[in-house]
């Protein structure tokens, strides 16, 4: 029988939320530096941001973006970077082993948001927190607010999301630490934190959502504290983050292990819930919801530039982050947030050089993704033939079989239903019923000659084509593509 692909749009499953859009932007290879910040490149506006960069990332329609690691907040002190430029200290720098001359710093990446229309995330280290909230947020006569003030900055940024530290778990971190060492610290910082500003939101550092330390920071950190923080109804902790990102040679095991995230995504929630359970919770208290606020594919073996840090992604590359983003709708009841790593130039869609940018094969999922997978999630159920070969990461072998077609609905807000189905078959086409669907159906379709085609060539191999269908009999998804149908409820 013919494969089917049944949406029906009056099954809302949970809202999804916009911050599945989010960005991020580290101080790491070439993503601030000559890429969202260029002073003196005829492309930059007066601030120094590339303007080419600024108009790309605002056709993504961007929420949040995290700053400024990812590893490199491990040795960061953001008090070297603010003030008048020609004071800041140039600092040799731990993460990616180069110098930071801090020209770029807080106020820069909050006035870029500004300038961009997204909201600032920032991950913290311990050890400069409190006075960074202060800094970015305070309104009294205080030491760090007045600070600000004083370098140009009258009103307060109010930047809300901060995550508590970055893979502090990893051997690659300065300030590595245990599970046990990090849960206790977290937990009193955060208390201290929301006594500074009751409405941060916090995010605790998880790390794939699978593991001890995942269950244990948990366990430790959403331990009721209404006793303790009487005139703060919320919880400490609002949000628990998951990092992942997948690679391989071989184009089926890449175009399908971002499935991986729908596993980590499932682990994760359930540890929540136990771990809510385990502390006497109330089931009426905020849930915290996972912020998946490292995730993409990356090989830096395969990657150029500086710690693999520059990856040329391929159209196998685009259809495997199509997955990780269907895995965001299909798993929304469950995420806060998520934020492709990276923004720019590194691990990134989108390229810059000296004079212009180069949008990757990566760039069109993400971009019709976040123009229209948005509202609720609604029911897609998919029966078609699967492939039973190797997955990648090994810990998925559990799930045997990956259909050929990956799918995911939504409907938008503006009364349209949206189904992206994501044919990973690199030589078959197939013919599909499509129940519910009502034409004229509105097609975008990416796809390429082959699955090794890029855009870094000099040319666009890997674009959205837009066509319609009459909603009739069939369609037939192309074989290695990535196709947007979207029809009026
Ligand atoms: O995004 C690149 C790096 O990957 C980040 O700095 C780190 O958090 C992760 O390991």
């Amino acid at each position: 029988s013919l494969p089917t692909i049944a949406v029906n749009s009056a099954a809302r499953l949970s809202k999804i939320n916009p911050n599945i859009y989010g960005g991020f932007t580290e101080h790491m290879g070439r993503c601030i530096y000559g890429g969202i910040y260029d002073p003196g490149n005829p492309l930059s506006d007066e601030n120094g941001f590339r303007k080419d960069v600024l108009e790309a990332l605002k056709e993504l329609n961007i929420p949040v973006i995290r700053y400024p690691g990812g590893n490199f907040v491990a040795t960061y002190h953001w008090l070297d970077g603010v003030g008048p430029k020609e004071k800041r200290p140039a600092r040799p720098e731990l993460a990616w082993l180069g110098t930071e001359t801090n020209h770029f710093g807080t106020d820069e990446f909050l006035k870029w948001c500004e300038v961009l229309g997204t909201e600032p995330y920032i991950c913290l280290n311990f050890g400069t927190a409190m006075a960074w909230v202060e800094y970015c947020n305070g309104t009294g006569n205080t030491y760090y607010a007045n600070l600000r003030r004083k370098n140009g900055r009258e009103e307060p940024y109010n930047v809300r999301y901060w995550a508590l530290g970055n893979e502090v778990y990893g051997p690659w971190q300065v300030e590595q630490t245990t599970k046990e060492a990090y849960a206790h610290k977290a937990f009193q910082w955060a208390k201290a934190l929301k006594l500074l500003d009751p409405n941060l939101i916090l995010i605790l550092c998880g790390e794939s959502g699978t593991t001890s330390w995942d269950y244990y920071t948990l366990r430790e950190c959403l331990k009721p504290t209404r006793a303790a923080l009487s005139s703060n109804p919320t919880p400490l902790i609002d949000m628990h983050s998951i990092h992942m990102y997948t690679a391989s040679k071989d184009h089926l095991q890449n175009a399908t292990a971002p499935l991986a995230a729908e596993r980590a995504i499932e682990i994760a929630s359930s540890l929540i819930d136990l771990a809510r359970i385990e502390n006497g919770v109330s089931p009426d208290d905020p849930r915290p919801s996972i912020c998946f606020d490292e995730w993409n594919v990356w090989d830096p073996l395969r990657a150029e530039g500086r710690f693999g840090a520059e990856e040329t992604y391929t159209l196998s590359d685009a259809l495997a982050v199509g997955v990780f983003l269907n895995v965001f709708i299909r798993k929304s009841r469950d995420l806060g947030m998520a934020c492709i790593a990276q923004s720019v130039n590194v691990i990134s869609p989108l390229m810059t050089s000296p004079t212009g940018i180069t949008k990757q094969t990566t760039w069109w999922p993400l971009l019709l993704f976040s123009k229209y997978m948005r509202g609720w999630t609604i029911s897609a159920h998919v029966s078609c033939g699967a492939y039973n070969g190797g997955t990648s990461p090994s810990w998925l072998r559990s799930v045997k079989e990956t259909p050929w077609l990956d799918v995911s609905a939504s409907l938008s807000d503006d009364g349209f239903v949206n189904v992206v189905t994501i044919n990973v078959h690199e030589h078959k086409d197939f013919e599909a019923k499509v129940e519910g669907a009502k034409g004229p159906v509105n097609v975008f379709t990416v796809t390429g000659a082959d699955v090794t085609v890029t855009n870094m060539k000099g040319k666009e191999e890997v674009g959205a084509k837009e066509t319609t269908w009459d909603g009739q009999d069939h369609y037939v998804f192309p074989k290695h593509s990535l196709t947007l149908m979207r029809w009026k409820e």
